[in-house]
Formats: C-alpha cells, structure tokens, sequence
C-alpha cells in the first residue's frame, strides 16, 4: 500500500470514532515512530510503498485504535512535561492536569538539596520531571507496584536522572521500609487513585479497558483511602514546615481540605486545573 492508501484507510475506518483531526494525528504520530517520516512526507511522497511487515505494523495499530486502545500504548511512549516516557500497560498514562500539579510544585520549590517524596509514582513522570528540574534536590518515588517501579527506573535512566525509587504499600505503614521513614522529606507528592468505581460507567472505554484500574479506583465508601493514608505516613515522613501536595477528585476538594484541617496543617490552598475544576491541594505541616 502507498502511505497515501494507508491514511485513507484509516479514516475509512476510524472517522466514526474519532475526530477527523485525531486519526490525522495519529497517523502522523505512527509513521514518525515507525519509519521516522516527517508529517511533510505524505505530500511529498504519497506514493511511497509501505508494505511487508511495514504495513502489516500499520493495520496492526489500526486495529488496535478501533478497540480504542490510547494511542501511547500503541507507541509505547508519550511526553509530559516536555520529557520522553515509556509506558506499558502496568501504569497510567501521565494526563495534562498532573503537569499542572507539576508546575504547582516546582514554582513555589525553593531551596537546595530539598528531599522531595512522590507517591504512587507509576511511570515516575513526576518524580523525574522534578529532578530534572531541581538537579539538586533529592528525589525518590514510591508504588505499589514492581512493574511500575521497573518501568520508572528506565524512564529515570532515559531521562538521566538520579531518582531513588522503592516497591511499596503506602498504606501499610509499619512495613515501609527504615530508608523511607528516616528520610523526613521537604515535600511529599501524590497523584493517588482518586477515582469512584461508581464513576466508571461515566469514563471512556479506553480508559476502562486499556489503564490499570488498581492506579485509578478506589471504593465509593473509602473515597479518602489515599488521603488519610498518605498524611499518617507525613506524620512521621514529612519535616514541620514541609509542604504536601494533592491532586485530587473535584468531588472532594472541601472534604480533603478539611482532613488537612484536622490534622494541623496550615496554608492549605485547593487549586483549579485550567478548565476550572477543583483539582490541586498544598498544605503546609504545622
Ligand atoms: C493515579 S496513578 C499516578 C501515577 C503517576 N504518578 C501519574 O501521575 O501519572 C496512582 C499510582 O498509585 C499506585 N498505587 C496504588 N495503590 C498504592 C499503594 N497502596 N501504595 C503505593 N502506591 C499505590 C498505582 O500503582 C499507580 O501507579
């Protein structure tokens, strides 16, 4: 097939589920990875062959956008925050809103030598954004899962960045091992699972059937899990006058707020993502 025959064929197939501009670029997306052509390619050579095991890559991918499989699994890689990241199946794919927490951290990240936690770390973007944007801070990420922090590793090393990562239940404090507790960070970070299952008839297939839910969910009833867990762990892990930050389900701006209330924080700021939804938290250790 010519690459001019491929487009078409991925409209044909795929302009009833996305948008005209998204299947656009995905394809440009595709052949760059693949075969490293520039979007130009398509008007300068629209007829060039694309076949063998080049096109059978092709319609591969194009079956896989049809079953709505996201697009940086299919590449295997996506960019936040300007940086490069491999991704696979075992973590979330890192979402515009998480670099605006990013943001929120690194303007008002003073100081040098600051030992900066992340839990729930995943494919390490924050983490690894943050140390390569504070090159003197320490940094460490934390997950539950091995294959995420097998994932970060690499990431971090693509990245060229020293982050210290550990598998670990942030839940199950009295395990956490001695190189954790002791470290009485500056800040700790998190972007926990926050979602209701009762929310995931609302959510996209994609989402549904291609992201690991154990990352995303938590149960209607213990909407606060992570919350409650990683300010417990603060108690001990995080310095007086160390900064903690959220990101949080618009649902429970006010109700995390308070919880920081109650347990002595001060300064505590909620924060609106650009579309206006209660997203972001910091509060200040008393
Ligand atoms: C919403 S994802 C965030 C991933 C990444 N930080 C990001 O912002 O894209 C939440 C992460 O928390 C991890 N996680 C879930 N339960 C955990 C637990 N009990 N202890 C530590 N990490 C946990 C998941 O494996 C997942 O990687």
């Amino acid at each position: 097939m010519t690459l001019k025959e491929i487009r078409s064929e991925y409209h044909i197939q795929l302009d009833d589920i996305y948008d005209f501009n998204e299947v656009e670029s995905f394809f440009y997306m595709l052949i760059e990875q693949y075969f490293q052509l520039p979007k130009y390619s398509i008007a300068l050579e629209p007829d060039k062959v694309i076949s063998g095991p080049d096109q059978t890559i092709m319609l591969e991918a194009l079956e896989e956008l049809k079953s709505q499989k996201p697009i940086q699994y299919i590449l295997g890689n996506t960019e936040f925050f300007g940086l490069h990241f491999k991704l696979n199946k075992d973590v979330l794919i890192p979402r515009p809103e998480t670099e605006e927490l990013v943001t929120w951290v690194l303007e008002e990240c003073q100081g040098m030598n600051l030992k900066i936690l992340d839990v729930g770390t995943g494919s390490g973007c924050i983490a690894i954004v943050l140390a390569k944007n504070l090159p003197e801070a320490q940094i460490s990420g934390l997950d539950i899962s091995r294959r995420a922090i097998g994932l970060a590793t690499e990431n971090a090393s693509i990245n060229d960045v020293g982050v210290r990562f550990f598998q670990t239940d942030i839940l199950l404090s009295e395990t956490l091992s001695e190189e954790i507790m002791d470290k009485e960070f500056d800040i700790i970070v998190s972007n926990p699972p926050y979602v209701l299952n009762s929310e995931k008839k609302e959510m996209r297939l994609n989402v549904l059937d291609n992201e690991p839910h154990s990352a995303l969910f938590v149960d209607d009833d213990r909407a606060l899990l992570f919350y409650n867990g990683i300010i417990e762990f603060a108690k001990k892990a995080l310095k007086v006058n160390g900064s903690l930050y959220f990101e949080i389900n618009e649902k429970f701006g006010q109700e995390i707020c308070n919880l920081l209330k109650e347990n002595k924080y001060s300064d505590i700021q909620l924060k609106q993502d650009i579309y206006g939804k209660d997203r972001m938290i910091r509060a200040i250790k008393s």
